[in-house]
């Protein structure tokens, strides 16, 4: 989500600033961002429930799916639906390897408005899609948009903010994405009544932010970080004066300089990465990717309405679940953003661990008792299983989400922050490629077992988390050498080598 260069301005919150009325105009309009990147997470699953679709696209699945109870596990069982939903998540990250390259060449700005040309491209094309290569196609599109989006829209909300609100904007973005899914699954949920474009509307409907993204960075500015790395130096502080409304900005400008000149004395960041004291940050900030895709959480997002037809809800019952599960997920959010600096992270990551295992072994048991192959689930267990489905999305949201993104963006050193941040995000496209192409299969092949499969997942990164993942609440983003990893009991080791 970083793009080739960054530098905040040091951790200040000295510097004078105000949250003027500009800064929150470009807040809001880049945040459009997170939210297409939302809204194309929770569409695919309504949409690749709906007939008119199906019908269209996968006879085949539609065949498997009409001859109820066959086999609940297996009915959407078909590596092209597969392909559907996670060929976006793979046109993303090979995306982001590129949107690094015109974020530092080109500005934050440009990257986001080629960002908002791909959203468009790929809407037309995947909602007036003719055949399944258009389909994809669209998908493909949208997934650079989601790359090109997701690298330009943290960095500039982090180097627009005021260094005192710079965590809780990181969140804002998560906050945005979960705003996103939900939008989805109420569109999802009136179009497919709609026959037989319903689909259309629904995977149509990214164009509004689409273009609002694209008409509304007309409006924003380039961030002063942005335009002191390519030399702009007097357009950097004008801009700076402007965003923070304030006239003296020379401390902050200077400190800006003097972070671009440090960063860019480092030639080869990556390579630094590779350096031992580059260990605990680089280590943390890609295994948190793998955990915070196994703990499920995609399984139920792009899947939720097809998960609780499994269970037996008819089509609009398992819609409408999936707006429940969605209204769940930004409401969780927001009490993540409250509770992040209170109880700190360490404590939110072992607190949802324990309660995301509680739901998923549950549902494991009901699911493996009274599911069988070819059952149905009584009403009462059914709606156990949306209750346990709810809990279980509110443990994630205020903590493997928002965390999986805030860790890694506080714990890398200003030389490799960017770098070490662009490996993380493409670490996560990566890991929810593999579940959105993997889960049904595993499902059809694992059945109820699959609960249990992510399960041991939580096990294993409740006992990382437990061991190896230090409190970061409140340490300055600067001194998280001394004062974090080289008190840590294992990762001690690496700074006192690398030092
Ligand atoms: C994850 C997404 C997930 C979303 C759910 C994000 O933090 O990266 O993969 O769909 O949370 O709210």
């Amino acid at each position: 989500m970083a793009g080739g260069f960054v530098a905040f301005s040091g951790d200040s919150p000295a510097f004078q600033a105000k949250m003027t009325v500009y800064v929150f105009i470009c807040v809001v309009i880049a945040a459009v961002g997170g939210l297409i990147f939302g809204y194309d997470i929770g569409i695919s699953g309504g949409v690749t429930a709906m007939d008119d679709f199906l019908m269209k696209f996968f006879p085949a699945v539609y065949e498997r799916k009409k001859q109820a109870h066959e086999d609940n596990y297996c009915k959407y069982d078909n590596q092209f639906l597969q392909l559907f939903t996670s060929s976006l998540y793979l046109a993303a990250l090979v995306a982001s390897f590129f949107a690094s390259a015109t974020c530092s060449k080109l500005g934050r700005k440009p990257t986001m408005q080629l960002a908002s040309i791909f959203f468009l491209i790929g809407v037309g094309l995947a909602s007036g899609a003719a055949n399944m290569y258009m389909l994809i196609m669209g998908r493909i599109l949208l997934g650079f948009g989601v790359g090109f989006g997701n690298q330009a829209v943290p960095l500039f909300l982090s180097e627009i903010a005021p260094a005192r609100l710079r965590g809780g904007l990181n969140i804002v973005f998560q906050l945005m994405i979960t705003i996103g899914i939900l939008i989805a699954s109420v569109v999802n949920y009136f179009t497919s009544s709609i026959h037989p474009y319903g689909w259309r509307l629904a995977l149509g409907g990214a164009g509004i932010p689409a273009l609002i993204l694209l008409f509304g960075s007309l409006l924003i500015c380039e961030t002063p970080t942005s335009l002191i790395e390519r030399n702009k130096t007097e357009e950097g502080k004008a801009t700076l004066k402007k965003i923070r409304g304030v006239e003296d900005v020379d401390e902050e400008y200077q400190s800006l300089v003097q972070a671009c000149e440090f960063a860019r004395q480092v030639k080869d960041p990556y390579r630094r990465l590779m350096k031992p004291e580059s260990r605990p940050p680089l280590v943390i900030g890609l295994l948190l990717q793998l955990f915070q895709q196994f703990t499920g959480i995609n399984a139920i997002m792009f899947y939720a309405p097809v998960l609780f037809q499994t269970v037996g809800f008819g089509n609009n019952a398992a819609l409408l679940s999936a707006v429940i599960t969605g209204s769940v997920n930004v409401v969780s959010t927001l009490v993540g953003i409250l509770l992040v600096d209170r109880t700190g992270r360490r404590f939110l990551l072992l607190q949802a661990a324990v309660q995301m295992l509680s739901c998923q072994l549950v549902i494991g048991i009901i699911l493996a008792k009274d599911l069988g192959v070819k059952g149905t689930l009584g009403k009462t267990e059914a709606m156990i299983v949306v209750i346990l489905v709810c809990v279980y999305v509110m443990g994630f949201a205020w903590s493997w989400g928002p965390l999986g993104w805030l860790i890694p963006s506080e714990t890398f050193p200003l030389e490799t922050r960017t770098e070490g941040y662009a490996l993380a995000v493409s670490c996560n496209m990566f890991f929810t490629f593999v579940i959105a192409q993997a889960f049904l299969s595993m499902l059809c092949a694992m059945k109820s077992g699959i609960f249990f499969f992510f399960s041991a997942w939580i096990v294993v990164m409740g006992l990382f988390a437990l061991f190896f993942v230090p409190e970061t609440k409140g340490v300055s983003i600067d001194d998280i050498k001394d004062s974090v990893w080289k008190r840590h009991w294992y990762w001690k080791r690496f700074m006192l080598r690398g030092a």
